[in-house]
């Protein structure tokens, strides 16, 4: 059984991991996907037969010019997302905007002007950060940008209710894709960092692509009907314990 046949999906960042993965294995349960991201070339390669658009999520007239072509929707997976380290004291903050503009400005505007197109019963999934759930030193503005993900989450399935919407987040611990490799880049000791991320949880592995694709797939299809509002840490039991 497709549990994802019919519905009009969504997909920001899908020219890359998480985004990419999530929107081919929607595509397998048989969505008809959307897909958004800044390249192109890249949305074209995840699923060639996809709508595609090009959009920098942060700029309002972008995702309002958007927003006028875009159908009504069954679902949105807003996965697009930046990454910069750095202590509150160290990150320079033009660093600090950019973190708001691409992790919560970009999904707030995508609400604010998608909402009214989400058809009834419609579920939207967010991806914020096990690290916007539990503090650690490296990370603050992109951790508190995640944070405010996770809130606006709670807030939308409040407001969304009496449409039927749903609105959850998934807060994953760390996983291999671009965004990882960008971060092991600026490291001293890659490879000591990598083992040390993999550690931190009782699972002692990081986690997969398609691990987060699944949990995402399941909030997004009607087997979780009764799910709302809730912010679901995927990073091997780390957010249980440390
Ligand atoms: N990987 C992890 O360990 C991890 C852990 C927790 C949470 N997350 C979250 O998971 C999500 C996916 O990340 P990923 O790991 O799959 O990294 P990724 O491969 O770097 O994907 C991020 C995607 O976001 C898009 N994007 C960034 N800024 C954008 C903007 N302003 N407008 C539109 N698209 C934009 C990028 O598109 P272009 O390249 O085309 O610009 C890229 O495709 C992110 O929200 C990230 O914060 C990741």
């Amino acid at each position: 059984m497709k549990s994802l046949k019919g519905k009009v999906i969504l997909v920001t960042g899908a020219g890359s991991g998480i985004g990419r993965t999530a929107a081919r294995l929607f595509a397998a349960k048989g969505a008809q996907l959307i897909l958004a991201g800044r390249r192109m070339e890249a949305l074209i390669e995840t699923l060639p037969n996809a709508l595609h658009f090009t959009l920098d999520h942060s700029d309002e007239f972008a995702v309002a010019a958007f927003v006028s072509e875009c159908p009504a929707l069954d679902g949105m997976f807003l996965s697009a997302g930046q990454l910069v380290t750095g202590s509150v004291q160290d990150t320079p903050i033009r660093d600090f905007d950019t973190m708001i503009q691409a992790n919560l400005r970009g999904p707030w505007l995508l609400c604010h002007h998608l909402g009214p197109r989400l058809k009834k019963g419609a579920s939207v999934v967010l991806v914020g950060s096990n690290i916007a759930l539990r503090a650690i030193p490296d990370s603050a503005a992109y951790s508190v940008s995640k944070a405010g993900v996770h809130m606006l989450t709670q807030v939308l399935a409040l407001e969304w209710a009496s449409r039927r919407i749903r609105c959850n987040a998934i807060a994953p611990g760390p996983v291999y894709t671009a965004m990882l490799e960008a971060r092991l880049r600026q490291s001293s000791d890659p490879d000591g960092d990598l083992t040390k991320l993999a550690q931190v949880n009782p699972m002692q592995r990081l986690g997969r692509e398609e691990e987060v694709a699944n949990l995402a797939a399941h909030l997004l299809s009607n087997e979780s009907a009764w799910t709302t509002g809730v912010v679901i840490p995927i990073d091997g039991g780390a957010a249980a314990v440390y």
